[in-house]
C-alpha cells in the first residue's frame, strides 16, 4: 500500500480543536483504502514558544521537510500577550513554513455551498478561487525603522515583487482557470503603487496573450470589495498579491456562509516540497478551548490535501460529506458534533 509521510501542526487556540477533528475525518476516510497516512504530530505555536522558547527550529524545519504534505491547524496567541511580545510565531512559524517551502501558491477557494448561511440577501452562485501569492509582497520582512520611540519615527514595510514571482502565481492561475470557468480577474492597486502594480498588469497582459481563450479583467483591490459583496457570482479565479489576498479571502469567507467553512493550501506545484494544508482562519482566542469553534475549514483542508495527492475518491468523498453536512445544519452545534455528523456523511 501507498505510504504518506503527513506532518501535523495542530498549533494554537481553535487550531488543536479543528485539526482534532480533520484527523479523525482524514483516519475514516483512509480506513479501508490502499493509502497509509504515517502521521507526525509537531507541537509548535505559542504554546511551544512559552514551554521553551522555540518557535520552528532548524531541526523541526528539516524533519518537516522530510514529509509528503502538512496538515496544519492555526498558529498564534491571545494578541498582546505581554509573554509573547518578543515573539513573532506567525512570521517566524508559518511564515517560515511558506517561504523556506516555496509555497508561491496560496489557494483558497470560495464557495457559497447550498444552505450555508451567508449574509448576502441575492448572492447568487458563489464559485471562485483566490491565488494569492505567497512568498513576496510585503511579507518578505523587508522593512525596518529608525528613531523609534521618537517623534521622527520612521517605519518602513517594503512590498517585495519578482517578476520571477509573479510571472509563476500568474501562470498558475491561468493554467487553473483553462479547467475552470476561463475567467481571470487580476487584482491590485495599480492606480497607486504604480511599481508593483505596473508590473503584475504587464505580467498578466503578457501570459494573457497565450491564453486567448481565458476572458481577463482587472480591479483595483478597493473595488474588488465591493464585487465580492455585491456581485460575487462574476469571480472564477482571481489573482492577487500576497497582502490583498490575505484581505480578500477573509472577506470571501465571510460572504460565502462564514470563516469557519474556508479552506486553503499553501502549494509548492513544482512539487520540491511538501505542500501545506490549512484553515484560513486563525487560532481565534475568544472562542479558544470551548468546542466552539466550526471544524470545517479543516476538514475541507484535508479534501484539498488529498486531491492534491492524487487521492480523487477520498477527496469527494469528504467534499460530499461536508456539503451534505452543511445542507443539513440546524442550531448550534460543538465542534466533536460537526466532526461526527461528516464522519457518518462518510458512509452514506
Ligand atoms: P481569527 O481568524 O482567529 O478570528 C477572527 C474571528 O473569526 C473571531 O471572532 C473568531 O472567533 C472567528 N472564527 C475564526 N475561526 C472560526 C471557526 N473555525 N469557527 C467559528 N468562528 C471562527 O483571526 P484573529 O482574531 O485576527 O487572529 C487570532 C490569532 O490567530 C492571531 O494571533 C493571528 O495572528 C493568528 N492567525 C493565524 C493564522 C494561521 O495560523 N494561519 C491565520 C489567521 C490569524
Ligand atoms: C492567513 C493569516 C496569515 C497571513 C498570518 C497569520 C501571517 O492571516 O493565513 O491568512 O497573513 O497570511
Ligand atoms: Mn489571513
Amino acid at each position: 500500500s501507498r505510504i504518506v509521510k503527513l506532518a501535523v501542526i495542530p498549533g494554537d487556540g481553535i487550531g488543536r480543536e479543528v485539526i482534532a477533528e480533520a484527523e479523525r475525518v482524514l483516519d475514516a476516510v483512509t480506513a479501508d483504502s490502499e493509502v497509509v497516512f504515517e502521521k507526525t504530530t509537531f507541537s509548535l505555536g505559542a504554546g511551544r514558544f512559552l514551554e521553551t522558547g522555540d518557535t520552528l527550529t532548524d531541526a523541526d524545519l528539516e524533519s518537516i521537510r522530510a514529509h509528503d504534505a502538512i496538515l496544519l491547524g492555526a498558529v498564534g496567541g491571545q494578541p498582546g500577550d505581554p509573554r509573547l511580545k518578543d515573539a513573532n510565531i506567525e512570521r517566524g512559524l508559518l511564515l517560515r513554513l511558506r517561504f523556506e517551502l516555496d509555497h508561491y501558491v496560496n489557494l483558497r477557494p470560495s464557495k457559497l455551498f447550498a444552505g450555508a448561511s451567508g449574509p448576502l440577501a441575492n448572492p447568487g452562485e458563489i464559485d471562485f478561487v483566490v491565488v494569492r501569492e505567497g512568498t513576496e509582497g510585503p511579507y518578505v520582512g523587508n522593512g525596518g525603522s529608525i528613531r523609534r520611540g521618537t517623534p521622527q519615527e520612521v517605519a518602513n514595510e517594503t512590498s517585495v515583487n519578482t517578476a520571477f514571482g509573479v510571472e509563476r502565481v500568474v501562470r498558475y492561475a491561468f493554467d487553473l482557470a483553462e479547467r475552470r470557468s476561463r475567467r481571470l480577474t487580476l487584482v491590485h492597486k495599480t492606480n497607486v503603487l504604480v511599481h508593483a502594480g505596473g508590473m503584475w498588469k504587464r505580467i498578466v497582459d503578457e501570459v494573457a496573450a497565450e491564453h486567448p481563450d481565458v476572458a481577463v479583467d482587472y480591479l483595483h483591490v478597493d473595488a474588488a470589495t465591493i464585487f465580492l459583496v455585491t456581485d460575487p457570482s462574476r469571480f472564477d479565479v482571481i489573482v492577487t498579491d500576497n497582502l490583498f489576498g490575505d484581505i480578500l479571502t477573509d472577506l470571501a469567507g465571510a460572504v460565502t456562509g462564514g470563516i469557519g467553512l474556508a479552506a486553503s493550501g499553501n502549494i509548492n506545484p513544482d512539487g520540491a516540497f511538501p505542500s501545506m494544508f490549512e484553515p484560513v482562519h486563525g487560532s481565534a482566542p475568544d472562542i479558544a478551548g470551548q468546542q466552539k469553534a466550526d471544524p470545517t475549514a479543516a476538514i475541507l483542508s484535508v479534501a484539498m490535501l488529498l486531491e492534491h495527492l492524487g487521492l480523487r475518491d477520498e477527496a469527494a468523498r469528504v467534499q460530499r460529506a461536508v456539503e451534505q453536512d452543511i445542507a443539513a445544519r440546524e442550531g448550534t452545534r460543538r465542534t466533536s458534533e460537526i466532526g461526527d455528523a461528516v464522519i457518518a456523511g462518510l458512509q452514506a
